[in-house]
């Protein structure tokens, strides 16, 4: 049986994607669309790329958006990897007014999170579970038995990319253990979930990972945000 289609966009620092999601099977039901960000990446710019891809995909009611920042009651507060001029910016709103449907805005980590957590490899996992998501930025999803304690950005905890020193596989994974060995000292975490773009690579680095917490390789990669941004907005239409 058909499921309920919602639309879940995920904006990065490099591209935006989108595909109508099925939330009740925890999956999406269209090709995923992808189109390059915007440069500047303003509002304006991002949310019109959003509303086109809202238009191809043929999608109606609520739509999640997915952002790569601090997302407060609807507001970004921060702007890492897209043009400043979104702090302040209701991006649900603005979206909701071009496209005339409500939209929920929710931070991209954490997005993906609730798509683990619903459908992923956190599903039915109980106590605290992180996620992290390697890409343009770094993201985190906090999860207490399932629960979302949003917008907490651990990947500002001192750590470097990859691709900017040019590392490998082994030079990365030492980072990436020594960063995996703090969050362990600070939240004693019962799973961390690896996820964003470095995922599809998961089986050269994965055996490479060490922590004394069980370490699991995210189900939904790359579009673990759009899923998860459909889930969020499923979610509020419930409230
Ligand atoms: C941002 C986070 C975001 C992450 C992944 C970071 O630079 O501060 O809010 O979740 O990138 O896109």
């Amino acid at each position: 049986m058909a499921g309920r289609i919602l639309l879940g966009l995920d904006v990065g620092g490099s591209s935006i994607k989108g595909a109508l999601v099925d939330v009740d099977r925890g999956a999406t039901s269209s090709a995923l669309r992808s189109v390059a960000t915007p440069s500047p990446s303003t509002p304006e710019q991002v949310l019109e790329a959003c509303a086109q891809i809202d238009r191809e995909l043929g999608a109606s009611g609520a739509v999640g958006l997915a952002f790569p920042a601090v997302v407060q009651r609807g507001i970004a507060r921060t702007a890492a990897n897209v043009d400043k001029s979104w702090i302040g910016c209701a991006g649900g709103e603005r979206l909701a007014q071009l496209i005339g449907r409500p939209v929920s805005f929710i931070n991209d980590a954490d997005a993906a999170g609730l798509a683990e957590v619903a459908a992923g490899a956190a599903s039915g996992v109980r106590g605290v579970v992180i996620l992290l998501t390697f890409g343009t930025g770094i993201g985190s999803g906090l999860f207490l038995d399932g629960e979302l304690v949003p917008n907490t950005e651990l990947g500002h905890l001192e750590f470097h990319g990859r691709d900017e020193e040019h590392l490998d596989w082994p030079g990365w994974c030492a980072r990436v253990n020594d960063y995996l060995a703090r969050l362990h000292a600070l939240f004693w975490p019962d799973l961390f979930i690896i996820g964003g773009s470095v995922t599809e690579h998961f089986d050269q680095f994965g055996p490479l990972l060490r922590s004394p917490t069980l370490i699991r390789r995210a189900t939904h990669a790359g579009q673990a945000g759009v899923i998860g941004a459909a889930f969020a907005a499923a979610r509020a239409q419930q409230r």
